[in-house]
């Protein structure tokens, strides 16, 4: 961003300097950028998943996937304003997502109930594992926000891939 003598933005608003570096932000926010894609395709998948759902299991998984879907995009808004917080704009087009996501986008053919739950379960569990790779970087940076807030996307991610997971063992 272009900055003035005393270091302001061209706009006139000061420089960030919340005791993060700019390279640390940068690559936070990049890992955050990465958590939101994923985040968000998961979201859409489960919603996909709530709405093609079939057999005797509908009623359970119907609404264990809304609620799923219903965290998930919740959780999109506070991924997105940490990034902004650090001084970096947040992803928000598809075209964006599916760059940036780690994980496929939902299948064209809506699988079998129970392949749809192991579909989340690997999902949750891709997601959890870029949560997990930012943690090094925000601890390093001193950056308790963002490190609070991925301990509690792990929780959620590892919680919900345990509780999927239980319904495909015997
Ligand atoms: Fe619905």
């Amino acid at each position: 961003m272009p900055k003035n003598k005393s270091g302001a933005n061209k706009s006139g608003a000061p420089a960030i300097n919340i005791g993060i570096g700019s390279k640390d932000r940068a690559e936070i926010a990049g890992g955050l950028s990465k958590l939101l894609a994923d985040t968000y395709t998961l979201y859409l998948t489960t919603h996909n998943f709530h709405w093609n759902v079939t057999g005797p299991m509908f009623n359970t998984l119907h609404d264990m996937f809304m609620e799923q879907y219903t965290e998930l995009w919740n959780a999109v808004d506070p991924i997105a304003e940490r990034i902004r917080s650090l001084g970096h704009y947040a992803p928000g087009s598809y075209a964006d997502f599916g760059r940036l996501a780690t994980i496929a986008d939902a299948p064209t053919e809506p699988p079998k109930a129970l392949d749809m739950v192991r579909v989340l379960v690997e999902g949750h569990e891709a997601v959890a594992r870029t949560a997990r790779e930012i943690f090094p970087l925000a601890d390093e940076a001193g950056d308790e926000p963002t490190a609070d807030l991925l301990t509690q996307r792990l929780t959620v991610h590892e919680q919900t891939a345990w509780m999927l997971r239980s319904l495909l063992e015997e």
